[in-house]
């Protein structure tokens, strides 16, 4: 058992993993001891033979509010660059093999759509609000926003969104594929979440690791480098016991497919 005092650890259904921050009162800001409880059970779920995909929500009044503001206030130039300040967010949730699901109803506020966006599938509520509001306080985005918001959304709106420090809702990130889908309710978003985790649960480890990976790499490569890339793995893929089952069981008709990972 693991003892968390910021986030809740679950096991919503067979092969998933649940996170949930859990900080109501400060409507899961993210502060340090958050994040360090954050990453030490994303590292176990991805190194716990049993899950097969991690879900991260938070609750239906906030995903979470951003960065804690109280936290940061008296931080110094120097405290922050000698410690890297909010590096390590993102170094253990992006370098997972699992995949990622974020299910965000409320506030997803700052770091609070950082850490939404670094998710490899993020779903939402239609009425969910969003925002990089880091402008209204005199800085900016510091968790990768300028960077994921752009690539997700494009440069106009990237820029109004992180300059003006306006919100926008769910709906809004559905149509602009920051989100890939929206649900009217909180436990709507949450039984869809945890069926697309059971869904991906089904298949082979190795395949969703490579198909992870390769889509991964559309972010950072050049587009003949990542067709390339895709080809590599792929090829690579033959030599996997998973590729013989899938391809016989196809072949066979057969359903019920028992993958060796
Ligand atoms: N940090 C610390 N505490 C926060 C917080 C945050 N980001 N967001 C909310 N809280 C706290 C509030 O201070 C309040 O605590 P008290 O009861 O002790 O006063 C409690 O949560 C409830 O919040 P509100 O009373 O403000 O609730 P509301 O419903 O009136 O407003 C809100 C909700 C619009 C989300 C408002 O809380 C808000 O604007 N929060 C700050 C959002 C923000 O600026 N986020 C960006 C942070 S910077 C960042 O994230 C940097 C980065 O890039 C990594």
């Amino acid at each position: 058992a693991h003892h968390y005092e910021n986030i809740l650890l679950e096991r919503p259904a067979d092969g998933v993993g649940q996170i949930t921050l859990n900080r109501p009162k400060a409507l899961n800001a993210l502060s340090t001891p958050l994040f360090k409880e954050l990453n030490d059970a994303l590292q176990k779920l991805d190194e716990d033979p049993s899950v097969r995909a991690i879900l991260i929500a938070g609750s239906e009044r906030a995903f979470a509010a951003g960065a804690d503001i109280k936290e940061m206030k008296d931080l110094t130039f120097s405290k922050a660059y000698s410690s890297n300040f909010i590096q390590p967010w993102s170094t253990t949730i992006t370098n997972l093999n699992k995949p990622t699901i974020a299910a965000v109803s409320g506030y997803a506020l700052g770091g609070g759509c950082e850490l939404a966006m670094m998710a490899d599938i993020m779903y939402c509520t239609a009425d969910a609000k969003f925002g990089q509001p880091e402008i209204k306080l005199g800085v900016i985005p510091g968790a990768g926003g300028s960077q994921r918001l752009t690539r997700a959304v494009g440069k106009s709106k990237a820029m109004e969104i992180i300059l003006t420090g306006k919100t926008f809702s769910g709906k809004e990130a559905e149509i602009w594929g920051l989100a890939s889908r929206t649900f009217t309710g909180f436990d709507e978003l949450m039984k869809g979440a945890t069926d697309t985790a059971i869904t991906i649960a089904s298949y082979s480890m190795l395949a969703i690791k490579a198909a992870k990976e390769v889509v991964n790499q559309s972010q950072e490569l050049a587009l003949s480098e990542g067709v390339k890339y895709e080809r590599r793995v792929f090829h690579a893929l033959f030599g996997s016991q998973d590729q013989k089952i899938g391809m016989d069981a196809f072949a066979n008709k057969k359903t019920d497919i028992k993958w060796t990972n």
